[in-house]
C-alpha cells in the first residue's frame, strides 16, 4: 500500500487534482468493505490534499447520524433528520453547498471557524441514505462547481464500492 498520496507538484487546477487522486483512493479501497476502514483513508486522503478545516463522514446508526471517521477539530456526536446541514442533506437525499453557513438557518456550529460547508449523501442500491461526507472551510464560498461534481463523484465510487 501507498505511504502517502501524491499529487504531481505543478498540478494547481482542481480538476486535476481530482483526477489524480481519485484513482489513488480506488486503490486504497481496493479488497477492503469495511466503512470505517475504507471512509478513514478517504478522510486522512481528502485532508492530506486539500486541508479543509474539517473533512468527516457521519454514519446513518438507528435513525440518526452518527459522527464517523474524520479530520479535524472535535465535531458534535449526533444529528437528527432535517437538522443542519448534514441532516438536511440527508432528508433531502441531495448534496447541498453552503457558501455562508451563518445564513444557513439551523447550521449547527461545531467549530466557529467554519464559514462554508459542502454535505454529500452516500446511499445504497435502494435510494436509502447509509452516510453523509461533510467537509468544513475557514473559507467562504470555498466549494466550486468543480468541487461539488469530483466529490460527488468520489461518493458515488464509495457508495458502489460500499453497499453494492
Ligand atoms: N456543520 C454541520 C454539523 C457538523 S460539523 O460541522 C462537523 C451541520 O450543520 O450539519
Amino acid at each position: 500500500m501507498a505511504e502517502s498520496i501524491s499529487i504531481p507538484e505543478n498540478t494547481r487546477q482542481p480538476l486535476l487534482v481530482f483526477e489524480a487522486l481519485i484513482p489513488q483512493l480506488e486503490a486504497l479501497w481496493m479488497g477492503e468493505t469495511d466503512e470505517i476502514a475504507c471512509m478513514a483513508n478517504t478522510a486522512a486522503a481528502l485532508h492530506a490534499v486539500f486541508g479543509h478545516h474539517w473533512i468527516g463522514f457521519y454514519r446513518v446508526v438507528d435513525n440518526e447520524l452518527v459522527l464517523g471517521p474524520f479530520q479535524g477539530p472535535i465535531a458534535c456526536t449526533r444529528i437528527r433528520q432535517g437538522k443542519g446541514v448534514c441532516g438536511t442533506a440527508w432528508q433531502r437525499k441531495e448534496t447541498l453547498v453552503v457558501d455562508d453557513v451563518d445564513a444557513f438557518p439551523g447550521h449547527i456550529a461545531c467549530s466557529s471557524l467554519s464559514k462554508s460547508e459542502i454535505v454529500i449523501p452516500l446511499s445504497d442500491t435502494t435510494g436509502q441514505v447509509k452516510a453523509v461526507l461533510d467537509i468544513d472551510s475557514a473559507e467562504l464560498a470555498r466549494f466550486t462547481a468543480v468541487d461539488k461534481e469530483q466529490l460527488e463523484r468520489i461518493c458515488y465510487l464509495l457508495q458502489r464500492h460500499l453497499y453494492p
